[in-house]
């Protein structure tokens, strides 16, 4: 059984007075429980749109993929949405934390949504992920008293806090130094290989890209294996050409604390707008680090859906 398939998915856009963009097309891709795989493309290759598919952030304009090998189409976006939430975390350049929140709040957040004796347990849970990425003398710290690799740390503590059976990052240590990425990189391989979980990694960087076991290539929309064992991803010239040079068109980058709320299951109706269901929810995240009674809407979903 695959963890994660995409099976001919092409991903094409309609701007008003344009014609459309085929941003992906043809991509087959086959994730299994444990995998880890690399992508590396240069900018505006359609990775940022990849990884939204593969997030179940956006669903294809054509071909099918599939969780658990039931294809995602046949579920309602809130159904969809908590799918996210329980299975899979995301790794950002950007750390995308809440501002106004200590880094056990950030980490205890995800958690708001899960159900039963997970939901109950939650601080513990999110102290012991922090003690596990080395920060459990932070917990009380506000993000912008943090280093960039702490605040990393704490967005990696937030991504795995629910066991996600996916890790997806994009460019993981780009806005880290070679030594601070690195040691992110092996604390993401170490929860991954003790939890079971996949990872796929999309970055420019030749070094984080050779750690995965199977590699792919993103060029103008068509993914490519690279069969090649030595693995040389891209040449120094490549690699120039690749950085971005306009602003990042991720899901996340411009976003305030709303997009990542999405990023961790928070239910959104199923017309896309969502900010209603995702307002609410940031309310929830603020009364219960307030200390106030849950009201766990997600939990009592979860339980009706078993
Ligand atoms: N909603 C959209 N409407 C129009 N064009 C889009 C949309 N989303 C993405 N694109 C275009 O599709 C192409 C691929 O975008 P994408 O963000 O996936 O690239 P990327 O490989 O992640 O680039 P980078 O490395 O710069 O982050 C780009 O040319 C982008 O401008
Ligand atoms: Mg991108």
């Amino acid at each position: 059984m695959s963890l994660l398939q995409l099976e001919d998915v092409t991903r094409t856009v309609i701007a008003p007075d344009q014609p459309a963009l085929t941003i992906l097309s043809g991509v087959n891709l086959t994730i299994e429980p444990g995998d880890h795989v690399s992508i590396v493309g240069r900018s505006g290759s359609g990775k940022s749109t990849l990884l939204n598919l593969l997030g179940l952030l956006d669903l294809p304009t054509s071909g099918v993929i599939s969780f658990d090998d039931r294809p995602v189409k046949s579920y309602s976006g809130a159904r969809r949405d908590r799918l996210r939430g329980a299975s899979i975390g995301f790794v950002f350049q950007q750390f995308n934390l809440l501002a106004e929140r200590t880094a056990l709040e950030n980490v205890t957040m995800p958690l708001l949504y899960s159900s039963g004796r997970t939901f109950w347990r939650r601080k513990k849970i999110a102290a012991e992920m922090l003690e596990l990425v080395g920060l459990g003398h932070r917990m009380t710290s506000m993000p912008d008293r943090l280093s960039g690799g702490e605040q990393q740390r704490v967005a990696i503590a937030r991504s795995l806090v629910r066991g996600p059976r996916l890790i997806l990052a994009d460019e993981p240590t780009g806005a880290l130094d070679l030594d601070t990425g690195q040691s992110v990189m092996e604390l993401i391989d170490d929860v991954a290989e003790r939890t079971g979980a996949a990872q796929v990694v999309i970055t420019h960087d030749p070094m984080i890209a050779r750690r995965a076991r199977r590699h792919f290539r993103l060029d103008r929309g068509i993914l490519t294996p690279v069969d090649d064992p030595a693995f040389e991803p891209l040449t120094r010239r490549e690699m120039r050409e690749m950085a971005p040079t306009e602003p990042s068109t991720d899901v996340t980058a411009e976003g305030g604390d709303r997009d990542v709320l999405e990023l961790f299951g928070v239910p959104t109706d199923d017309t896309g707008s969502g900010a209603t269901a995702r307002a609410d929810a940031e309310g929830e995240a603020a009364s219960e680090a307030e200390g106030d009674a849950p009201a766990d809407e997600a939990a009592t979903t979860d339980r009706k859906d078993a």
